[in-house]
């Protein structure tokens, strides 16, 4: 695996590549890589003959008093899973390759879909977000990019900027990986106390009970989103941000549940703020819900 760090080398490795005739797969991350993270790049070579991975904390989609200087990092562990798991190429920048005039003024806004959920409480995420996943499309304009279904919002905003700015790329979008307990891997899970590491695989547990009450033929939002809220009520140190149901596509409310549809959560537990959903597939009374899978 090649290691770089600047926007010029990431350019001239993916178009050897592409001149050699290989399809080029991009996995955007953060870096303290997962399971999750892992199973992404394996998604990407087993599609791609080229697999760039990006790590970069971008200080764009953290907010005043958020967790940009806290976010763990694990720069040689990094290394030794993605040279495992058969990564090509890891584009490793600094925040002065990727914004070199400082605070950038040109803004990528996902108007409807960023404003919503995460974005009511976390107002400048998804506009950094946007930026940034833009500027590694533009850069490396691959054939398929790979995101996770954890992040479902991220994963519309992704897909709907692409389609705006006509990408090339295909989106994919790859099951979120869970823990045996059911606790979606998350980088920040690694805040959780011992004893808050045992209460968050309640969320999942919620979702799953809000999920039963679909395949059991409910398709009244507010009564799945109630019983959903009573299973994390029981726990009182979750201190619940929102339960919504909504369009996968495109986040937007529904008065009916049909189609492709998301029961997402969000909640604070201790330093951590987690979220996780489910997707369930819903044609007139057949439904199948997607959860992800067990690591
Ligand atoms: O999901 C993430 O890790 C980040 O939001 C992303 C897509 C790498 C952009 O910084």
């Amino acid at each position: 695996m090649e290691v770089v760090t600047a926007l010029s080398d990431l350019r001239t490795r993916v178009g050897s590549a592409r001149t050699s005739g290989d399809e080029v797969g991009l996995v955007p991350t953060m870096g303290y890589l997962h399971a999750g993270h892992v199973s992404l790049v394996r998604r990407a070579r087993a599609r791609c003959g080229f697999v760039v991975v990006s790590v970069f904390v971008n200080p764009l989609q953290f907010g005043a008093g958020e967790d940009l200087d806290a976010y763990p990092r694990d720069p040689e562990g990094d290394i030794a899973k993605l040279e495992a798991a058969g990564c090509d190429l890891l584009f490793q920048p600094s925040t002065e390759e990727m914004y070199p005039e400082g605070e950038p003024l040109t803004r990528v806004h996902v108007g409807l879909i960023g404003d919503d959920l995460c974005g009511r409480s976390r107002p400048v995420h998804f506009d950094g977000v946007a930026l940034v996943v833009t500027k590694l499309l533009a850069a490396c304009d691959p054939d398929a990019a790979f995101f996770g279904r954890k992040d479902a919002q991220q994963l519309a905003l992704v897909r709907r900027l692409a389609a705006d700015l006509s990408f090339r790329a295909e989106i994919v979008g790859c099951p979120t990986v869970r823990e045996s307990d059911g606790l979606a891997m998350s980088s920040r899970n690694a805040y959780l106390s011992p004893e808050e590491r045992r209460i968050a695989p309640r969320l999942f547990a919620a979702l799953s009970t809000g999920a039963e009450l679909v395949v059991a033929g409910e398709r009244e939002p507010r009564v799945v989103v109630g019983k959903t809220l009573s299973v994390l009520a029981q726990e009182p140190r979750l201190d619940v941000e929102y339960v919504e149901v909504r369009d996968a596509r495109t986040v937007q409310p529904l008065e009916r549940l049909d189609g492709e549809v998301l029961l997402a959560v969000a909640a604070r537990l201790g330093p951590a703020r987690l979220i996780d959903n489910v997707v369930l597939h819903i044609d007139g009374t057949s439904v199948t819900v997607d959860a992800g899978e067990i690591n």
